[in-house]
């Protein structure tokens, strides 16, 4: 059965109407073109599809697209600001080889935001706990781990900066 559904995407209004049996990821991907949201797996292992709703890391394999209605939801098209550069998060994978297919990439990212979000000072050990549902093939992690250190760095830094610009 198909029903409507309003939400908001990367701040912008969204209705449609969905099948209720679709899932948020072929949601996001298939009707609204936002491909940045990968399918890794069948299983909910993988991590490839995290996306924010209301602020908060979700396998997006794992909820109905009409679960989202009301909701804010938050892909990786919409993780950078409007200027064009990039958020510190993606810019330190980028900086520091946080990736090299990239498939992993912008669940790794939103999860990795989600975590520094909660703790925006975590040791090692809680960066590799927190990305525990985030499978990479290619890296070997390393280089993962240590960008969102520097990523979270970054955003320790930005908030710093727009605190002492508000003041
Ligand atoms: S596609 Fe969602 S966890 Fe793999
Ligand atoms: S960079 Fe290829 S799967 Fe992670």
């Amino acid at each position: 059965m198909a029903c409507t559904i309003t939400l908001t995407v990367n701040g912008k209004a969204v209705t449609r109407e969905v099948e209720e049996r679709t899932l948020l990821v072929h949601f996001l991907r298939e009707h609204l073109g936002l491909t940045g949201t990968h399918v890794g797996c069948d299983t909910s292992q993988c991590g490839a599809c995290v996306v924010h709703v209301d602020g908060r890391s979700v396998k997006s394999c794992t909820m109905l697209a009409v679960q989202a209605a009301d909701c804010a939801v938050t892909t990786i098209e919409g993780l950078a600001p409007a200027d064009g550069t990039l958020h510190p998060m993606q810019e330190a994978f980028r900086e520091h080889h946080g990736l090299q297919c990239g498939f992993c990439t912008p669940g790794m990212v939103m999860s990795a935001v989600d975590l520094v979000t909660d703790n925006p000072d975590p040791s090692e050990a809680e960066v590799r706990e927190g990305l525990e549902g985030n499978i990479c093939r290619c890296t070997g992690y390393h280089n993962i781990v240590k960008a969102v250190l520097a990523g979270a760095q970054a955003m320790r830094s930005a908030d710093t900066e727009a605190a002492a610009a508000a003041e």
